[in-house]
């Protein structure tokens, strides 16, 4: 059989259990009348409670694992091994961030697509060249030599067919953002889109929220319309034009 990748057989297999489907079928054969049931075996005593295993808590594993790293190697190392994320099973790639560490403006994004995947790095593609223009077009850029920006985004691991971030795992992703932030230290956080804002500000709604200045982590911060929805909707870049001079005047006051 053609390998499939990890979600596409998960879906796969989702689907036949959702058909009734309660087990799976070998290549070969198995004659039942000659199966050896095991022998019922006494059963045990149950485990005092103190003994039984938690269930596994993934947003406090998230939130120790976040605590703990001291610097930004540290927290891409910490996510890089945190295992209770089922898209990193289908992700080429860690996409952790670019730009600059040290720069006044951190830009917080939604999740890779199938480029920053690919490559490793967020905003490479379509929409992250709309970025980089939007952001030149205030004399901003990636670059340390130019005003530069630090960018990342609330899931490190693309979503299958880039379908939006669940609810748990944007939950699980959110102590690593805010550890991320602590440690870049930015003076200005910039939103890019509903998710972003989900994650920081817990809330959606980005027509109306974009361009108010509210306060998270700790920061500044200014939802502004996901470029991948000004190449859809090319109309509001008036708007998106008018956040980026608003973003500007705030760095020239503080
Ligand atoms: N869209 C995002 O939100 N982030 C990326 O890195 C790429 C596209």
């Amino acid at each position: 059989m053609e390998s499939m990748d990890f979600h596409t057989a998960k879906a796969l297999l989702d689907w036949q259990i959702d058909l009734g489907a309660t087990e799976a079928i070998g290549d070969v054969p198995v004659n039942r009348y000659e199966v050896q049931l095991a022998p019922v075996k006494q059963a045990a005593a149950p485990a005092p409670a103190s003994a039984m295993a938690a269930a596994v808590d993934p947003v406090a594993e998230a939130e120790q694992a976040a605590r703990n790293a001291g610097s930004l190697e540290a927290l891409q190392a910490a996510l890089a091994a945190f295992e209770h994320c089922e898209l990193k099973l289908g992700a080429r790639n860690l996409v952790f961030s670019d730009g600059v560490p040290a720069a006044r403006v951190m830009i917080i994004g939604e999740a890779p697509g199938r480029d920053e995947d690919r490559e490793g790095r967020p905003f490479v593609g379509r929409a992250g060249q709309l970025l980089d223009r939007m952001l030149a077009a205030i004399a901003m850029s990636r670059d340390a030599a130019r005003n530069p920006v630090y960018i990342t985004n609330v899931l490190p691991w693309r979503p299958p067919q880039n379908r939006d971030p669940a609810p748990d795992e944007i939950a699980m992703m959110r102590p690593f953002l805010e550890r991320h932030v602590a440690l870049a230290d930015p003076d200005v956080l910039v939103l890019m889109g509903n998710i972003s804002c989900q994650a920081v500000l817990g809330k959606r709604g980005i027509t109306r929220l974009r361009g108010q200045w509210q306060s998270a982590f700790g920061k500044p911060v200014l939802p502004m319309f996901h470029p991948a929805y000004l190449l859809r909707n090319p109309a509001a870049k008036a708007q998106a034009w008018a956040d980026l001079l608003a973003l500007k005047s705030k760095l020239n006051d503080g």
